[in-house]
């Protein structure tokens, strides 16, 4: 059975709905009553003010939803918490890879024998961008690059049989070509040319972002606070529909 992510792996862009409230959400979602629907990103901000139920019910309105939760904790915990979710009907789940291999494994075990096989495909998080080197080393007590530990973590993450990483764009090549090409590469950071990149410190465009092996694309504030945010969406989403699609049926 193909599962349904792998029709929107190839060049997506997923609009992370960063709102403290349903109520806001649910009012930005109003723009795509009779359209379509965008794949969106439910993070702890709203998951933790709206609810298992909220999030049920746009999964049932029709939106592919990535549930951004970056779980980590004992592998008994995490595969619970991955059983628990996958009722929601949710495309995409993140964990944390520095949880290990055993965490990550009970993970995707939990997730693959959930909802008869439908359950979410599970992305993991490397290092967080908000972590430097110096923080890295003086305080985790880990040693070397940033970029070193990213492509360690993203490798143990292949390895326990995870789909995909979250990851910059300047990441995304350097994981497809030394981890695998399989590997879905879901990417935060893009600006359209010219915009602000508020706090963002590396932005890049989505044309750039999937030329450099991103395959998903996730956009915030681009979209949520543009003037209209369907145009906007529609001519991000038309910048990189050049992208092959190979997922066959
Ligand atoms: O508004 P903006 O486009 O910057 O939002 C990007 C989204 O991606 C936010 O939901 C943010 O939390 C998320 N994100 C990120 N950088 C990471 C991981 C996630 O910006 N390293």
């Amino acid at each position: 059975m193909i599962h349904p992510i792998q029709r929107k792996a190839a060049s997506q862009v997923i609009i992370a709905l960063d709102f403290s409230t349903p109520v806001e959400a649910d009012r930005f979602l109003t723009h795509w009553r009779d359209r379509e629907k965008p794949f969106i990103k439910v993070g702890m901000q709203l998951f933790y003010a709206a609810g298992p139920d909220w999030v049920k019910g746009i999964v049932e309105e029709g939106y592919p939803v990535f549930l951004d939760l970056k779980l980590h904790d004992i592998p008994h915990t995490v595969a619970g918490a991955v059983r628990s979710l996958a009722g929601l009907g949710v495309l995409l789940l993140t964990l944390h890879a520095t949880g290990g291999r055993e965490m990550m494994e009970a993970a995707q075990e939990a997730a693959t024998t959930s909802s008869g096989g439908g359950g979410p495909r599970l992305l993991a998080v490397t290092q967080l961008t908000s972590t430097d080197k110096r923080m890295m080393n003086d305080e985790l007590c880990i040693p070397g690059s940033v970029r070193d530990s990213v492509l360690h973590l993203a490798r143990l993450a292949h390895q326990s049989g995870i789909d995909g990483v979250v990851c910059s764009g300047e990441e995304a090549g350097m994981i497809k070509e030394r981890v695998s090409r399989e590997m879905w590469t879901v990417t935060p950071g893009i600006r359209l040319e010219g915009e602000e990149q508020e706090d963002q410190k590396r932005v890049m465009t989505p044309k750039a972002a999937v030329r450099a092996g991103a395959d998903l694309l996730v956009v915030g504030r681009s979209i949520t606070r543009s003037s209209d945010p369907v145009a906007t969406y529609e001519g991000m989403m038309k910048q990189i529909q050049w992208k092959e699609r190979d997922y066959d049926e």
